[in-house]
């Protein structure tokens, strides 16, 4: 397949598609970290942070989401608890993918080091196929949970992105069908006055 091929039939690969076993190797997480270095980075401020979460450390991330639903919903349960519990280990490895915010370069706003850290992830996806994983980005609500962001050491205008999970695809993936791109043209001569 072309570069660009590739690119327009990329996917994600939900956890349930994956295997438990064969995930990204130390080498293979190098690899996809180096992808994210040439992520589009306005004054290379460089605000992204990894955090690679695999083997028990999965386990102990699972009880970080199911505290932080207990506080978020005191009245969960078990069953929604357990699930928190279990979602890091859905994946044999998962990457937190943090923006650690400066604020002390006004030419670089808030929004650009999150966009560009938001690119950073895209790189590592679209790196991770190329190594023959299939991976996906997942929030739900953790990414922005209070206690969760803490756990992280996020400070006010930092974000947690995503959290990227990587494995092993099951089998090869379908092309989706995705929209015509002209449904998302807007015409510039319509916004002269
Ligand atoms: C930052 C970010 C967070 C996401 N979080 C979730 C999520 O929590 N749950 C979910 O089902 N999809 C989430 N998605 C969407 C999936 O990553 C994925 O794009 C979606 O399942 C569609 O698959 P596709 O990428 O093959 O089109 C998120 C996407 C982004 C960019």
């Amino acid at each position: 397949m072309s570069i660009l091929e590739t690119l327009i039939d990329r996917t994600s690969t939900p956890p349930r598609l994956m295997e438990d076993t064969d995930g990204p190797t130390p080498s293979d997480i190098q690899d996809i970290l180096r992808a994210a270095m040439s992520a589009p980075d306005h004054g290379s401020v460089r605000p992204w942070r990894f955090v690679v979460i695999e083997g028990e450390d999965r386990a102990v991330l699972g009880r970080v989401f199911a505290d932080a639903l207990k506080t978020r919903d005191p009245g969960a349960s078990e069953e929604a608890i357990a699930k928190e519990m279990s979602r890091p280990l859905r994946a044999p490895v998962v990457i937190a993918i943090l923006a650690r915010v400066v604020h002390d370069r006004p030419n670089v706003p808030e929004i650009e080091q999150i966009v560009a850290t938001a690119c950073a992830a895209q790189n590592m996806l679209l790196a991770a196929n190329a190594k023959g994983f299939g991976g996906i980005l997942l929030t739900g609500k953790n990414a922005q949970d209070e206690n969760v962001r803490a756990f992280f050491g996020l400070k006010p205008g930092d974000e947690l992105v995503s959290f990227l999970y990587l494995g092993k695809s099951k089998g090869d993936q379908p092309a989706k069908p995705r929209p015509d791109p002209a449904q998302f043209i807007e015409k510039f001569g319509a916004m002269i006055t």
